[in-house]
C-alpha cells in the first residue's frame, strides 16, 4: 500500500502543482517510485507533467500499483466537505505557505479545522514558498507561521526560495531536496 500525501491550501497560487512535481522528482531521484495523482480539476499539474516530461523512470502521472508514494495535487479548496474528503482518503497532508504573506497565513487557521474534523491525515509541515528574505514582512509572516506550527505541533519547512528556474519546471539545481529527505524519513522509514 502506497503512502498518501496530499499537498492542500485553501488559496490558489501557492505552489502545490509546483511542489508536488519537485517533490516527487527529488524522491524519484533517491530512487522511490512516485505516483503524482492530479486531484485538481483545472489539471494543470497534467498539462505541464506532459510538457516538461520530468524523464524519470520512477516518476509516473496517475495512478502506478508499484509506487510507494502518491502524491496528491488539489485545487484551492474553500469547500470544507471536499476538503474534508481529501484529508480522509490521506497519511499526510502537507502545506505550501506562499510568501509567507498575510492571505497565505491568514487561511491557515480554516485549513487546521478541516484536519481536525478529517480526523485522518496528520499534517507533515508547513512549506513557505517563493520566499524573499529582504522582504521585511516575509520575516514576520514567517514568525507567525512559526508560532502557529508551535502551537499545532508540526513543523515549518526551510523556505523554498523564490527562483525563476521553478517557474520553468527546471530540475537542476532546484532547492526540493531537504524537503524530500524529511519526507522520505517519515514516509519511508516510517510509513504509517
Ligand atoms: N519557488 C517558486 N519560485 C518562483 N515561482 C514559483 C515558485 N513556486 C511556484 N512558482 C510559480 O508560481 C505560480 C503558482 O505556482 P503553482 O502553480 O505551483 O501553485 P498552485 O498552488 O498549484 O496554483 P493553482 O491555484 O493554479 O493550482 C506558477 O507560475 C509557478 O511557476
Ligand atoms: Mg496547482
Amino acid at each position: 500500500m502506497a503512502t498518501t500525501l496530499t499537498v492542500l491550501h485553501p488559496k490558489g497560487g501557492v505552489g502545490r502543482s509546483t511542489t508536488v512535481y519537485m517533490l516527487g522528482a527529488e524522491l524519484a531521484l533517491r530512487g522511490h517510485r512516485v505516483a503524482l495523482i492530479d486531484r485538481d480539476q483545472g489539471r494543470h499539474l497534467t498539462r505541464v507533467f506532459d510538457f516538461y516530461p520530468p524523464g524519470l523512470d520512477d516518476l509516473v502521472l496517475g495512478e502506478d500499483p508499484s509506487a510507494i508514494i502518491r502524491i496528491v495535487d488539489t485545487a484551492p479548496e474553500v469547500n470544507g466537505d471536499r476538503a474534508i474528503g481529501y484529508l480522509q482518503e490521506a497519511n499526510w497532508a502537507l502545506v505550501p505557505v506562499k510568501g509567507p504573506e498575510a492571505g497565505s497565513v491568514l487561511a491557515l487557521p480554516l485549513l487546521l479545522d478541516w484536519l481536525e474534523q478529517a480526523r485522518g491525515a496528520r499534517l507533515l509541515g508547513f512549506l513557505p514558498t517563493m520566499y524573499k528574505s529582504r522582504r521585511g514582512d516575509s520575516r514576520q509572516w514567517l514568525d507567525e507561521l512559526e508560532r502557529l506550527a508551535a502551537t499545532t505541533g508540526t513543523r515549518v519547512f526551510s523556505p523554498i526560495g523564490d527562483l525563476a528556474s521553478l517557474a520553468t519546471f527546471r530540475l537542476e539545481a532546484h532547492p526540493y531536496a531537504a524537503l524530500a529527505a524529511a519526507v522520505e524519513e517519515v514516509l519511508v522509514a516510517a510509513p504509517v
